[in-house]
């Protein structure tokens, strides 16, 4: 089995490096594929994102990366929107668990953030009307919108989860989201056992303070999904333990919410479960069920114990230490 493998910028090459040694620990027999994306691959070659790295995933369908630093104000466009968009990897899927052993003000939550990963306000769309003046245009077209709600609802069905929230803010935007919001309803209605409601998304955001346990599946636009998952990463623990997917309908590229961390890089202070998590996301979806489902058992446990948890995590460890701990946890 090959599994394509994206370091990443700042923290990236830590944590990844962490996600291997726990993958190889859970007895998985596997190959990494190397792939360049972000400033280092901007450095080697003069481009953040090589056609090779595109061409390699779509040779191999399933990717593990760390996060990408996108270099700002020097000509270039989002890594990940352009890797996302470049595989058309329409589904972002961002699982929010509360974990045993770490502290944060609620308990149960589970939700599923379900983001479009291809078009909205992160289309990439923008100019310069006149000096002063510029415009972003944020794209919603049916398809796309249909294929995500409806991907949420599936997701929905096969994870036995019973409400979809559809966050909107169709009465401003009236017409992009008007067609969204359309388009979701219409979805919406294939799946009459499974419960639809729609929502503000400021209002989502209040809720999800206020009480964050009464959402199941949430599905949204690009930049929506883009804050709310941050949101929602701090409900459980922070961006440290928040693992990630987008899938599409030939690959899949499973990453952290979290970015590089560019102030805690190359300390040994980064977090990796959150990508380790990532990590056991992918094993599950190639079938290695039994491997990733140990993999989370091991996170659970490590949290539990409490020893050797990085600093986001209140303790005083390393990534070193909690990798350590994460691999002493996998049961056999
Ligand atoms: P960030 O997520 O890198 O960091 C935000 C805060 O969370 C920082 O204080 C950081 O130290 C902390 N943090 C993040 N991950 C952590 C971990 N694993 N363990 C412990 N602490 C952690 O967001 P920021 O600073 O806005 O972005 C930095 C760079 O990352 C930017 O260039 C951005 O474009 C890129 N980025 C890349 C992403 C990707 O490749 N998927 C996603 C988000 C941002
Ligand atoms: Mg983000």
């Amino acid at each position: 089995m090959k599994f394509v493998m994206i370091e990443g910028d700042g923290i990236g090459p830590e944590v990844t490096r962490a996600a291997c040694e726990i993958v190889k620990a859970a007895g998985v027999r596997n190959e990494w594929v190397p792939a360049a994306a972000g400033l280092g691959a901007a450095e080697q070659f003069g481009e953040p994102l090589p056609d090779e790295t595109l061409e390699t995933i779509r040779r191999h369908r399933v990717a593990l990366k760390g996060p990408c630093t996108t270099p700002v104000g020097k000509g270039y466009r989002s890594i990940n929107v352009r890797l996302r968009q470049g595989l058309d990897l329409y589904a972002s899927v961002r699982p929010v668990k509360t974990l045993p052993g770490v502290k944060v003000p609620y308990t149960d939550v589970d939700l599923i953030v379900v983001r479009e990963n291809t078009e909205g306000l992160y289309a990439g769309l923008e100019h310069v009307v006149v000096p002063g003046v510029v415009e972003s245009l944020r794209v919603i077209t049916k398809n796309a919108a249909e294929r995500i709600v409806r991907y949420a609802f599936e997701f929905a069905r096969q994870h036995g989860r019973r409400r979809v929230t559809f966050c909107h803010k169709a009465d401003v935007m009236r017409l992009s989201d008007g067609l969204f919001l359309d388009c979701a309803r219409a979805v919406a209605d294939e799946f009459p056992f499974i419960q639809f409601e729609e929502k503000p998304i400021d209002n989502v955001c209040l809720e999800l303070a206020m009480d964050p346990t009464r959402f199941d599946v949430l599905v949204m636009e690009n930049l929506f999904g883009d804050v709310v998952s941050d949101l929602c990463a701090g409900l459980v623990g922070g961006l440290g333990v928040v693992p990630g997917a987008n899938f599409g309908a030939r690959c899949a590229v499973f990453e952290a919410v979290h970015g590089s961390a560019p102030d805690i890089a190359g300390k040994g202070l980064a977090n990796p479960i959150a990508v380790v998590r990532s990590a056991a996301m992918m094993l599950d979806h190639v079938g290695e069920r039994d491997a990733g489902a140990r993999i989370e058992a091991s996170v659970a446990k490590t949290l539990q114990r409490g020893i050797g948890l990085t600093r986001d995590l209140g303790g005083d460890g390393t990534t070193a230490t909690i990798t350590r701990e994460l691999i002493a946890n996998l049961t056999a």
